[in-house]
């Protein structure tokens, strides 16, 4: 039974971001996406026993997280470069959003682009919190240690290795978070936001 599919994207040419790049990387999503499936198909089996099976269960239970965060992570990653680049709109209830939190779109840039930097494996990630009609910036460890609780996604910034390896080099990485804000498709960005707020 499969539970998740395989999206696809609409990625062209991008600045700074080589095709072989993204052709590997989409190979590890749908890895993702793969394993997030076979979790929920094994838990599935394995509960028959659920004493004999504890500690299968619960390990793989724990790892769900893991992959379905690798696939979601992904797939707003994937979005976010595909359809061509579109700049912000400024008349935009998310540019709005962004003013009304860091003052400027350029202020906002310098702090995602900060929080991109912490070390470490993971993810840059923008979430619209709607308990306090609030935008944050947080980052997570791998892909699913720290995610916000409640929270949605509005824009996600892959800081694993194999995101940018094929074009720079790890001291390189800054260069990587540059080219990935040369290339979004900020339309799809905004209908993140749109459809959340
Ligand atoms: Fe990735």
């Amino acid at each position: 039974m499969e539970t998740f599919t395989i999206k696809t994207f609409n990625i062209s040419k991008l600045e700074g971001i080589s095709e072989k790049s993204i052709e590997e990387h989409l190979k590890l999503y749908k890895g993702y996406v793969a394993n997030a499936n076979l979790i929920l198909n094994k838990i599935s089996e394995l509960k028959s026993d659920p004493e004999k099976n504890a500690i299968v269960l619960a390990e793989l239970q724990r790892r769900f997280g893991f992959e379905f965060g690798g696939m979601r992570n992904h797939e707003y990653y994937f979005a976010s470069l595909s359809g061509g680049n579109k700049e912000i709109n400024k008349e935009n209830n998310l540019n709005k959003a962004i003013e009304k939190e860091w003052g400027s779109f350029e202020n906002f840039l310098i702090h995602f682009k900060f929080v991109a930097m912490t070390r470490g494996v993971g993810w840059a990630i923008l979430y619209y919190d709607k308990i306090y009609d609030k935008l944050i910036i947080s980052w997570v460890d791998e892909q699913h240690l720290g995610h916000l609780v409640g929270l949605s996604p509005i824009l996600c910034l892959d800081m694993w290795e194999h995101a940018y390896y094929l074009d720079y080099i790890p001291s390189e990485k800054k260069k990587f978070v540059e080219a990935f804000f040369e290339n979004l498709n900020w339309e799809v960005i905004e209908e993140n936001f749109e459809k959340v707020i």
